[in-house]
């Protein structure tokens, strides 16, 4: 999934001929998982209908302060318009519009809602080359970079006038990218790689049985995604779990086995910033897996086990820059003991669960949460969702090595 996906786009359409490309810029905004509605202004109209947008979109296109179509005339709410978008953009944007936003002109709903609008602006300019160069043009391009709007630049090459030059739209594909690495590069968690494990392990007692747990790896798989909604590169090694994700920046290294884990963590963790090991691993493993399906020829079966590696703390032994992240499953005496193992594991910061909390541990779509740091600080949460658990976890880790 792209960042884009679950972002409220708004886009307004200016009366250039390049509006006639926004067919494509709505398709590839509602591909890359973004909802979108569209405001137009009404000259835009002559280059582009209402109708194919509104279909494309699957919202109603405004283009007016009222329902020009209804006999009982509706108020399109400008102010309203502003507030739903999570990202407003102005394509094509002709020099008069961009002369009116930089002044604070608001003679049609499109120019309103931007007056109105609290999000992130971006304007992609598209006119003629002479224009494009105009004085008055880059005053307006200065102003408009100036309150914080972001500009995407026209390119270069042969215009609708016939003259060839700096000024046509940049195509929407490249709208599309130039949006999403802007979005990315701002985001608190840009440039970092997140290494995470989550769910279970199953180690082999035969070729058809194994030792498991109850282990979903949903927490894991909702830091993962909270990681990567930050911006940062994720790898995600993750024991068998019924858990999926589709992330641009999350790559899964599924694995089966305690030892197969701990094998892939190292793989990754010299260039790791941080870690965050959620993953229930099997603490035991069989000395022996047996090469065939074990027979029932007796009453009782003795399995001979020994202990797994801890991953979390083989890691501890060897970080450097890496901020360590563990979490600690208690049923009893759980903040001396998630202590205990924040000190003996090196750790940064420990997430302690307690199974005595109703609604906390494996299996459930909420957690009851208490994080340690390694500076003493204890902070309790109220039971939440795990994907809140999530963003309160990454929130306490970008404070953290921000500080
Ligand atoms: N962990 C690990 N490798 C293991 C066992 C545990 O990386 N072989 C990690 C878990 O992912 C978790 C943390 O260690 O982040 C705590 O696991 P937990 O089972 O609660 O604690 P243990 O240290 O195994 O101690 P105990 O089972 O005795 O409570």
């Amino acid at each position: 999934m792209s960042i884009l996906g679950g972002k409220k786009i708004l886009l307004g359409i200016t009366a250039g001929i390049a509006a006639y490309k926004t067919a494509s810029l709505v398709r590839l905004f509602i591909k890359s998982g973004a909802e979108v509605k569209v405001v137009m202004t009404p000259a835009a109209k002559d280059f582009i209908t209402p109708l194919t947008l509104s279909t494309l979109s699957k919202h109603p296109v405004h283009s007016s302060f009222t329902n020009e179509e209804d006999d009982n005339a509706v108020w399109n709410n400008h102010v309203d318009l502003g507030l739903w978008a999570d990202l407003f953009v102005v394509a094509p944007a002709t020099a008069n519009t961009l002369s009116k936003m930089s002044n604070g002109t608001s003679d049609n709903l499109l120019l309103a809602t931007y007056l109105s609008a609290k999000c992130p602006v971006y304007f992609a300019p598209a006119m003629d080359l002479d224009m494009y160069k105009h004085p008055s043009t880059l005053q307006s391009f200065e102003k408009l970079k100036n309150f914080g709007n972001i500009m995407i630049p026209a390119t270069s090459g042969e215009l609708a006038s016939g003259l060839v030059g700096q000024g046509r739209m940049a195509e929407p594909e490249d709208i599309v990218t130039f949006i999403e690495s802007d979005i990315l590069d701002k985001l608190p968690l840009r440039g970092k790689k997140v290494l995470i494990t989550a769910g279970p392990t199953y180690e082999a007692i035969d070729p058809v049985r194994f030792i498991g747990n109850h282990s979903s790896g949903k927490m894991g798989f909702e830091i993962a995604k909270a990681a990567a909604n930050k911006g940062a590169e994720v790898i995600l090694v993750t024991g068998p779990t019924y858990q999926k994700v589709s992330h641009s920046l999350i790559h899964v290294k599924p694995v089966v086995s305690a030892q197969n884990m701990y094998d892939e963590v190292h793989k990754h963790f010299k260039t790791t910033d941080i870690a965050i090991l959620s993953a229930a691993v099997a603490d035991f493993t069989l000395k022996e897996v047996a090469t065939q399906k074990i027979k029932k020829t007796s009453n009782t079966l003795v399995l001979e086990l020994e202990k797994t590696k801890d991953i979390l703390a083989s890691l501890g032994d060897i970080k450097k820059q890496q901020y360590l992240v563990g979490f600690a499953l208690e049923t009893n005496n759980e903040l001396e003991n998630a202590k205990g193992k924040l000190t003996k594991k090196h750790l940064n910061l420990i997430v302690l669960n307690s199974l005595n909390d109703k609604g906390a541990g494996f299996k459930t779509d909420t957690n009851k949460v208490t994080f340690l740091d390694d500076k003493g600080n204890v902070t309790a949460f109220q039971l939440k969702s795990k994907t809140e658990v999530a963003s309160d976890l990454l929130n306490k880790i970008i404070s953290e090595i921000d500080a």
